[in-house]
């Protein structure tokens, strides 16, 4: 599978185009991660990508979501690493995160949530100007997005990045797809 494919199949089974763009920011920020901690950025990257291609297909069904994901990954020839990790990332499967692949998407995935949050409440609703500083701030508002798991994020460390520069690296990589995501 090349991203090409990966990233048609995603557009063809979730149409809305908000899900896709968390689908991209997850892959931007995966890849970052594997360029930091020297781990193969395209497989990262595309688990990113995938991560949530099953989710309007299981309209809600957290029970089903993300293990529809794995095999329709494995359908398209995600590695059985990264299936692993698509599956950990729902915790209603009760399969924890034991690679640092599976780790890094679990804490990556409610990042992307907090930083778009921090983006949509700037006057200019883009990210270019947005500060690290300002989504660490945001992060310590607990009802700020609180959608967006502050303890998830924060196991970041598990895969030995401080909070802080895994803030700064997530910011940096969305910034880079920031046309991409309309912000
Ligand atoms: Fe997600």
């Amino acid at each position: 599978m090349n991203r090409g494919e990966a990233l048609d199949s995603v557009k063809a089974n979730v149409e809305n185009k908000n899900l896709v763009k968390h689908m991209l920011a997850t892959e931007a920020i995966m890849r970052a991660l594997a360029k930091r901690f020297g781990e193969n950025e395209e497989g990262w990257g595309l688990t990113g990508l995938l991560h949530d291609i099953d989710v309007e297909l299981t309209e809600g069904d957290m029970n089903s979501h993300s293990k529809l994901g794995a095999d329709l990954a494995r359908e398209l020839g995600a590695s059985e690493a990264m299936a692993h990790a698509i599956l950990a990332h729902n915790e209603r499967h009760g399969v924890s995160c034991e690679t640092k692949l599976d780790k890094a998407l679990f804490c990556t995935d409610p990042l992307t949530g907090l930083i778009i949050a921090a983006t949509l409440v700037r006057p200019d609703k883009k990210l270019a100007a947005l500060e690290a500083s300002s989504v660490k701030k945001k992060f310590k508002e607990k009802s700020f997005a609180a959608g967006a798991s502050r303890e998830q994020i924060a196991l970041c460390s598990e895969i030995g990045l401080e909070l802080d520069e895994f803030i700064e690296l997530g910011l940096a990589a969305m910034k880079g797809i920031a046309a991409d995501l309309g912000l």
